[in-house]
């Protein structure tokens, strides 16, 4: 990322409606970072044009351009700003709100670099198959617009030991294990679900469950968001722990409530016990000594 960008650190300043000004863009590149202005805070390409010129004069440090393409019925003139970015040197753009494909070859000519931001894997996936350079995620937590999917950023053991935890837990990926002793089916459900496949029910009652999405849990939903809501006697022959449990054995994933978290987009497969810590360890032995990599730089 430091390479690709041209910058000390890799943290990126993302584009920010009003906030994304040459104050903002080169303190951050001048701090080693890479500073972002926001196109659509200027009224116009020439206004961003003199803003670039501004910035320029503010930092001799790269600085990139966010271009966001929100669905509007009135557009504004995303090539214009475009070409006023690329024009003016600019050669990081930073793409945000939908697909940037049809900016990408205008870009590419320009001999400019793509960081295209987006909120789930498959948009990421395809935004690199339509040839951006790199892929910024913004998850649930995050500000601006954070997709429609929920699905929080933060469910990697490395990262948890790098933010100042000394462990973590978990629950959803150690039902998908050889030794867990539910049927197969359900381990199997794991596998196959996406980090879109959760519930959460029980909200009307104050007592929100993460769950499988599953016939029951779907019913469930339904029958609390019903016109004049619904109380917990509403749901609860379908909500019981024997339903639930019976599930579990059966292996039937539609006769209860299965308990799971977001963390299954990430189950690929049913390992023992021990091949899944042994790969945890290596894996965020890997990512830490990545980190470390990127920062020493
Ligand atoms: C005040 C503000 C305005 C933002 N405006 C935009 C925007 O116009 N375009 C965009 O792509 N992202 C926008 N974002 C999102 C940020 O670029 C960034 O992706 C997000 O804030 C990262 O998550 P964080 O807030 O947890 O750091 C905005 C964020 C903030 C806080």
């Amino acid at each position: 990322m430091t390479d690709l960008l041209d910058i000390s650190y890799p943290i990126i300043q993302g584009g920010m409606q009003w906030v994304g000004r040459a104050e903002l863009a080169s303190a951050v590149s001048n701090a080693g970072g890479l500073g972002i202005l926001t196109a659509l805070t200027q009224p116009d390409p020439d206004a961003l044009r003199a803003e670039i010129a501004r910035c320029r004069a503010m930092t001799d440090k790269p600085f990139g351009v966010n271009l966001t393409i929100l669905p509007t019925t009135s557009p504004p003139p995303y090539k214009d700003y475009l070409d006023a970015a690329l024009d003016s040197g600019i050669r990081v753009i930073e793409t945000a709100g939908r697909s940037p494909r049809e900016f990408i070859a205008r870009i590419k000519d320009a001999g400019g670099v793509i960081v295209h931001k987006c909120t789930a894997v498959r948009h990421a996936v395809s935004a690199e198959r339509a040839g951006v350079d790199a892929i910024s995620i913004d998850g649930f937590e995050a500000a601006g617009h954070p997709g429609e999917d929920d699905i929080g950023g933060l469910i990697l053991f490395a990262a948890a030991l790098m933010l100042g935890a000394e462990g973590i837990n978990m629950g959803t990926r150690f039902c998908a294990t050889q030794e867990a002793p539910i049927h197969d089916n359900i381990k199997q459900a794991m596998v196959d679900a996406s980090e879109r496949d959760t519930n959460l029910i029980f909200r009307p009652f104050r007592n929100t469950g993460r769950v499988l999405k599953n016939g029951v849990s779907d019913e469930v939903i339904r029958i609390e968001r019903r016109p004049g809501g619904a109380e917990f006697e509403d749901v609860r022959p379908l909500v019981s722990g024997a339903r639930g449990k019976a599930a579990l054995t059966s292996g039937k994933i539609d006769d209860g409530l299965v308990w799971a978290s977001q963390v299954m987009g990430l189950i690929e497969d049913i390992p023992s016990c021990q091949e899944l810590i042994d790969r945890i360890v290596r894996d965020c032995r890997k990512a830490i000594d990545i980190g470390q990599a990127a920062f020493s730089g």
